[in-house]
């Protein structure tokens, strides 16, 4: 697709992804709010939840909450489903147009090359569907053992984890981890959530007597959707963070994020009748730092820029910026340039150009960063770089960038 084109369709998509998903997760958060805030005024009969009184945009809002409903149902009953289901929409239209076109660049690995483009896109459509498939089965089964569930899905999460950063670019990994989460939460609203309420609804108008375990099995798919969202949101801004999904230990650092951000929101959630939810919020933070810092320390061996074996010889030459420059002309003008000739990435790199000398140096720390450290560009290495092209770069860099 023409460059110019498919950055319009991923501003569309990307727009309205960030706007549903909003409203989506706004929603989610205002109800267990809610559930946890609402109180029994005694009045109401058996089947009221309880109420309370909101304050918001100049007005006093009065909500209750019923666990059935009498045997009328109320001539205005609102829904919410279309703001998942739009950001499940946008979310694989985003996918398909930035991690599945342009031959995969951003989702597969260039150092992983048995993995090919046709059977990563099949991969990564497997991983969704089947993540789906078996998570669904899991918690469909009779033997109600939520503990045994919750822990058999997490152990679960880490595997798939691990094994899409086997397979795919950090970067890849990352986003798949995203979607693999994001499909589940729509799953949950259309599959269980959605045609629960539906059975509810069709026993009101048929005077019939409510089945309450149909309530219960759609508030167990809510909770399980309210603890995924901030690791989504995670996942879904962290293709900005090249140092966290171009690192060699990229997916532990997910994993602390993912389990340590649900964490925060379990307190979060619970924090209106459990006193000490601020200081467990700290302690989960210390501990996703401490757990950090040892990746850290201990990635720092393994890293991409170690793997780059020395080369005495190449390393005792001075860098000249002739050659320099001529690296930079056959590995990356062909997408940072004002006349670009990469069809597909060329309208996408931020207006990072280096036509000029004087824009490389301004770049100096973040090509260093990028084509050493993290090995992230040439993206999908698309253009060859060799690591001794590589070395060489960040040995100009080190020399403070000298243009002559
Ligand atoms: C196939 C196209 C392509 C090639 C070739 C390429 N890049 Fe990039 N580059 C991109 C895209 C797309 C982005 C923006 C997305 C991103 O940051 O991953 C980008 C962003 C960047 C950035 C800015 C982002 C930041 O982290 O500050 C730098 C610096 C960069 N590239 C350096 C290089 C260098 C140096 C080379 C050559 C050794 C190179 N790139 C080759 C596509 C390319």
């Amino acid at each position: 697709m023409d460059a110019q084109w498919s950055e319009w369709l991923g501003l569309i998509a990307r727009w309205v992804h960030v706007i549903a998903a909003i409203m989506w997760v706004g929603n989610s958060m205002l109800f267990n709010w809610l559930d946890r805030n609402l109180r029994d005024s005694g009045e109401g009969g058996p089947a009221k939840f309880g109420e309370t009184w909101l304050l918001h945009s100049g007005g006093f809002y009065r909500v209750e909450k019923f666990r059935a409903q009498a045997s009328t149902l109320p001539p205005l009953l609102h829904w919410f489903k279309w703001q998942s289901y739009t950001t499940w929409i946008s979310g694989v239209a985003l996918l398909i147009l930035v991690y599945f076109s342009g031959r995969g660049a951003y989702l597969l690995n260039p150092l992983n090359p048995r993995l090919g483009y046709a059977d990563g896109v099949a991969l990564a459509v497997a991983v969704i569907a089947g993540g789906w498939l078996v998570y669904d089965l899991l918690w469909r089964m009779p033997a109600r053992n939520a503990r045994a569930q919750g822990f058999i899905s997490l152990v679960l999460l880490v595997l798939a984890v691990w094994f899409m950063h086997d397979q795919f670019s950090g970067r890849g990994a990352y986003l798949m981890t995203g979607a693999l989460l994001g499909t589940l939460m729509a799953g949950n609203v259309f599959f269980h959530i959605i045609p629960s309420q539906k059975q509810m609804v069709a026993a009101i108008e048929a005077g019939q007597d409510q089945d309450l375990a149909l309530a219960d099995r759609a508030k167990q798919r809510s909770i399980h959707n309210n603890y995924m969202t901030f690791p989504v949101i995670f996942t879904m801004i962290s293709n900005h963070f090249g140092g966290l999904y171009g690192h060699p230990l990229n997916w532990l650092i997910l994993l602390v994020l993912v389990f340590a951000s649900a964490a925060i929101r379990h307190f979060m959630n619970i924090r209106f009748t459990w006193k000490p939810w601020l200081a467990a919020c700290g302690a989960t933070t210390a501990a996703a730092v401490i757990a950090l810092i040892a990746i850290y320390a201990l990635g720092g061996r393994a890293s991409a820029a170690a793997r780059l074996a020395p080369d005495p010889v190449a390393d005792a030459q001075p860098v000249t910026f002739d050659h320099v420059w001529s690296i930079v002309q056959n590995r990356c003008l062909s997408c940072h340039s004002e006349h670009p000739t990469d069809p597909v990435f060329a309208a996408a790199t931020g207006g990072v150009h280096f036509d000029h000398p004087s824009q490389l140096k301004a770049y100096a720390d973040r090509v260093k960063i990028r084509t050493v450290i993290q090995q992230t560009m040439p993206l999908a290495n698309k253009t060859g770089i060799t690591p001794q092209e590589r070395r060489l770069l960040g040995r100009w860099v080190d020399a403070g960038a000298p243009l002559d």
